[in-house]
């Protein structure tokens, strides 16, 4: 951590949660506590929360929470720093340039290097493309059918066809030859010395959603391989993380986005209005890039190529999306090979039209599958509605699949009673059942000890935090030592010192931590819902069950950790005859609870 923790509790304080949300999410009072819809996961009815007296932010529906840092780290796709200079630069402070630490400071300064060699290249790009020497690339654009204003907005340009320009261009303005190849500018031959990486080619600068070049795609003039040359991945430029276009796409007014493979796709779907479009760079679809576009919206439409590599691209894309909880459907463009050769055919009507035509992912897996049975035999044909079985019941809502249990019967001439016997045969057998319960309740699922062991740790942490006039009574059976582990050892050091200064700050607590995840995770500590337990002694009798797991595990990790001398075994002995008096303990709450 690079600026002192009263430089960051400081800006956390001036920028106040709810006004910082509002600015991206419509939110409505209820109680004392914000209501809308999350910006992090689909949704119809409002399950994320923003608490005023908390200052943290929570949903109820896909976990995503946090204090006021975490949200500007979560939308704005910034690291902690980045965050907080944002939040700095809101509140009007002047960050303390003197409490970087070195080692922070040098890799800071290395990307700022980075994306301004990567800013130089493409304005040098962009110059050359109207220049002389630029000539074959222009009209290269032109022939697609690029317009001026588009090629502008995209800032496309051109490499050379000689083979140390840019390199010789960027060292006469005093940049290092090792820094240009650091950016993936250029690279060393032993034979020829440092050369530049493209030329002959129009260039794609590649940016991210803040405008900043990151990397490039280059194409070759004509034939020639590789068709396409992107940047390597650098320290800026994280493949797996941006997409081409969002940077646009981010503002558009559909509710939906278009993936599509290609930047020629993304750039003429653009320049026909559908700034809804976004494509992976030179990639195939990764869940970075599907956490990515969660951020943004609910509904992918698949633009893949149409022949056969792209339908198993899209195939593959369609479970990606699925597992973070997007859903998909599917663009038809034939006859025509991409988006870009469908827009020069028939234009942007038609294209509208294939969009509300799009077909529903699931029937589109369906579709594709058939091909792989032959339905004559009945064996194969057996096959095939196992398969469908089995795709049915990674549906977790029932109306949803219902409906297409329903739809998929129909299309096939099947008994619907039968496929819902063979769903029931799947979901038994493959612990379905159990996964769709994920999100709903603590106990139900299928979950592994480890995990187990460390929910009992949280839910304690949660109790506390929640009813923190229980802390007194929990501190004479639990120390922060019982916690096994790590971040719920650091937040129970924290909260218990906080609570013995009567001054709990959980906001506060959470940027002790500076990755998303962990956040995340503090966040949820202090919104989750405890069991809605009816009776007094019902809520005791947990809470007790709970401090005796929370010991339990403590005894057995110490017991791992320690050797087998005399004094190992005795510290044994100790720990259990705590746990026999903790069982013994009379565990009660304040009566005017709840
Ligand atoms: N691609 C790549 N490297 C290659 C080929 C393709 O990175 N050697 C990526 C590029 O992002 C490209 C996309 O895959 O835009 C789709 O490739 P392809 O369908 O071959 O190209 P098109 O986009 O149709 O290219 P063009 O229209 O320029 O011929
Ligand atoms: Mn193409």
């Amino acid at each position: 951590m690079y600026y002192s923790e009263d430089v960051i509790e400081q800006i956390r304080q001036e920028n106040d949660v709810v006004d910082i949300i509002s600015g991206y999410v419509r939110l409505q009072k209820k109680g004392t506590s914000y209501f809308g819809l999350c910006p992090f996961h689909n949704e119809k009815s409002p399950s994320f929360s923003v608490s005023k007296n908390k200052q943290m932010y929570y949903c109820f529906g896909c976990g995503a929470g946090g204090n006021v840092i975490t949200f500007i780290m979560e939308y704005e796709n910034y690291s902690f720093f980045e965050a907080v200079k944002f939040l700095a630069d809101k509140a009007g402070i002047t960050l303390p340039e003197v409490e970087y630490q070195e080692e922070q400071r040098t890799h800071e300064k290395k990307k700022a290097l980075l994306l301004e060699l990567n800013k130089e290249a493409a304005k040098y790009f962009y110059y050359q493309l109207r220049s002389q020497n630029g000539a074959a690339g222009l009209n290269y654009l032109v022939n697609r059918e690029l317009k001026d204003e588009t090629i502008k907005q995209f800032g496309l340009g051109f490499a050379n066809k000689t083979s140390q320009d840019l390199t010789n261009y960027l060292v006469d303005k005093g940049y290092l030859k090792e820094d240009i190849i650091e950016a993936g500018l250029a690279s060393f031959h032993e034979k020829y010395g440092v050369m530049d990486k493209f030329w002959n080619r129009v260039m794609f600068p590649i940016q991210d959603i803040h405008h900043r070049v990151i990397g490039f795609g280059g194409r070759v003039m004509g034939e020639g391989d590789p068709k396409y040359l992107n940047s390597p991945e650098t320290p800026v430029f994280d493949k797996s993380r941006n997409l081409y276009g969002l940077n646009f796409a981010r503002t558009t007014r559909r509710d939906h986005y278009i993936l599509c493979e290609g930047y020629m796709d993304v750039i003429a779907l653009h320049q026909a209005g559908f700034t809804q479009a976004v494509a992976s760079l030179g990639t195939s679809l990764t869940s970075g890039h599907a956490n990515l576009l969660r951020r943004y919206t609910k509904q992918i439409y698949l633009a893949y190529d149409s022949d056969q590599a792209g339908v198993k691209a899209s195939l593959r894309a369609i479970g990606v999306l699925k597992e973070v909880g997007l859903s998909a459907k599917v663009i038809d463009l034939s006859p025509y090979k991409d988006p870009d050769e469908f827009m020069k055919n028939l234009g942007i009507d038609k294209f509208e039209e294939r969009i509300s035509q799009a077909e529903n992912s699931f029937v589109f897996e369906i579709r594709n599958l058939e091909k792989e049975f032959d339905l004559k035999d009945p064996d194969g044909k057996t096959r095939f509605f196992n398969e469908i079985a089995k795709k049915l019941c990674l549906f977790t809502e029932e109306v949803e699949r219902e409906n297409y249990l329903e739809a998929i019967t129909v299309k096939y001439g099947m008994n619907r009673d039968h496929m819902r016997k063979l769903v029931v045969s799947h979901a038994t057998k493959a612990g379905y059942v159990a996964e769709s319960e994920k999100y709903k309740t603590a106990g139900k699922s299928k979950v592994s000890m480890e995990e187990l062991k460390q929910r009992n740790q949280k839910l304690l942490l949660t109790w506390i935090s929640e009813k923190p006039e229980i802390y007194q009574m929990i501190r004479t059976y639990i120390s922060p030592n019982d916690f096994t582990k790590d971040i719920f050892q650091k937040v129970a050091i924290r909260l218990f010192q906080e609570i013995e200064e009567g001054r709990m700050n959980p906001a506060g607590i959470i940027s002790m931590f500076t990755n998303e995840e962990e956040q995340r995770e503090v966040a949820s500590l202090f919104n989750s819902k405890l069991d809605r337990l009816e009776t007094k002694q019902d809520k005791e009798r947990a809470l007790h069950e709970i401090m005796l797991n929370v010991k339990q595990t403590s005894l057995e990790y110490q017991t791992m950790q320690l050797g087998a001398d005399v004094k190992a075994l005795s510290k044994v002995i100790e720990l259990k005859k705590e746990i026999e008096e903790l069982r013994k303990a009379n565990i009660s709450l304040e009566n005017n609870d709840e």
